[in-house]
């Protein structure tokens, strides 16, 4: 049991047991000068000048403590890298146009395919200790880079040994529905996704697919979708990352858990999405990494009710394990406010991956807490490109990443 004393402020989401959408997305609480008592894994009280007999006291004095952020969607898992495709979309290629060259995700599904399974061990352990660094302590991994049985099978061993480790707390999904591979046909294909997926189905909690325009087909997603529902997998979809082209109108049909991208989506489908009960997990780290102006659009989503998380993407094309930049693309390219920035990374983050009791900084949550060298909240967005966060507590245990 320990108190943490004399926090400059606590920041926090308001309780919720759902996410929040509209005006309530940008409200938080500020606790000036605030102690925070925690015991096992779980937040005690909080409050000013807590007492407990035989608690530690770790003074905080000066620091900014928010919840711990969760990245709700990445492709931790992979080997190689890309670099030279930087210099491919400087010259003017576009995502799609490198990928039909056989690069992007199928340069990657290469190199993932030929690594021995320790050595992605090591690999996906570096990213993962940078993003809990970074304030990271609940993240969502998928694999997809295997398209083939024995590589998703790899992958998503690798991810499930991380969970093992029990340093930030990780949710898995299955996404063999993320391209598809040279030797098979589009159908043969899709039959093999769906043949894979009662053999991951104990790796696994989610089951996604990318749907979009070089990709699968509104048809060929729906078809693997509602197999993995039948198995009682939770759903996820990739969708309108380039334009309004089915992905988010099929998310809403299916009532996934999440729909990811959505920077195209048209007004009629952010209000299909938010009708029926949908998380919107922006990524703008994506379209930051592609050269593009082309953001998802946050004001609209927040106009019309839609609950908005924000994740990494975390992947060979969009490098970066920081939910900080993230942050600060919501607000700099989206225009999300600080407060809305807060909440989408935190408790509707949460929300995102089935997570109902972290993201919010009050009595009986898990105690999952970023300490913050910085004069004011603000400053996480405000002071862009440095890492803010001094100390990070997952599950009541301060974490060296
Ligand atoms: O979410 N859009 C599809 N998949 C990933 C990119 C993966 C890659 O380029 O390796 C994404 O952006
Ligand atoms: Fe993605």
């Amino acid at each position: 049991m320990y108190i943490l004393r004399g926090a400059l402020e606590i920041v926090t989401p308001r309780p919720t047991l759902k996410p929040l959408f509209g005006d309530a997305m940008g409200v938080v609480d500020r606790l000036a000068n605030t102690d925070i008592l925690i015991e096992d894994d779980k937040i005690i009280k909080v409050g000013k000048h807590i007492e407990a007999p035989g608690a530690e006291i770790i003074d905080v004095t000066g620091k900014v403590i928010v919840p711990g952020f969760v990245d709700p969607h990445t492709h931790l898992v992979w080997a190689g890298s890309r670099e030279h495709e930087l210099e491919w979309k400087l010259q003017g290629k576009s995502y799609q146009e490198i990928l039909a060259n056989g690069g992007g995700i199928l340069r990657t599904v290469k190199e993932t395919r030929l690594i021995d399974e320790n050595e992605l061990r090591e690999q996906t352990l570096k990213r993962f200790k940078k993003a809990i660094k970074y304030g990271t302590t609940t993240i969502e991994i998928k694999s997809g880079y295997g398209l083939e049985e024995d590589t998703e099978l790899k992958q998503l061993r690798v991810a499930n040994w991380l969970k093992s480790l029990n340093l930030a707390d990780i949710v898995v999904t299955f996404m063999g529905a993320h391209a598809f591979p040279d030797n098979l046909s589009k159908s043969e294909y899709v039959s093999e996704v769906i043949r894979m997926l009662p053999l991951v189905r104990e790796l696994v909690e989610y089951c996604d697919v990318f749907c979009e325009e070089g990709a699968f087909t509104v048809e060929e997603s729906r078809e693997i979708l509602n197999e993995a529902k039948r198995l009682g997998l939770l759903l996820k979809i990739h969708g309108d990352e380039f334009g309004d082209t089915g992905g988010g109108r099929l998310g809403a049909e299916l009532g996934v858990v999440t729909a990811d991208h959505l920077a195209g989506s048209s007004l009629d489908t952010i209000k299909a999405l938010s009708k029926s009960g949908v998380i919107g997990v922006l990524l703008p780290g994506t379209p930051f990494a592609l050269l593009s102006d082309h953001y998802s659009p946050a004001r609209k989503m927040v106009a019309n009710n839609l609950p908005i998380a924000l994740a990494t993407d975390c992947n060979p094309n969009c490098y970066t394990e920081s939910m900080q930049l993230v942050q600060q693309l919501a607000v700099f390219r989206m225009g999300m406010t600080p407060a809305e920035a807060l909440v989408a990374s935190t408790i509707n983050a949460a929300f995102a991956i089935g997570k109902t009791d972290r993201g919010v900084i009050s009595e009986g949550w898990r105690a999952d807490l970023l300490i913050c060298d910085i004069p004011d909240y603000r400053h996480l967005t405000y002071h862009f490109g440095v890492n803010h966060v001094e100390k990070v507590i997952i599950g009541g245990k301060f974490i060296d990443g």
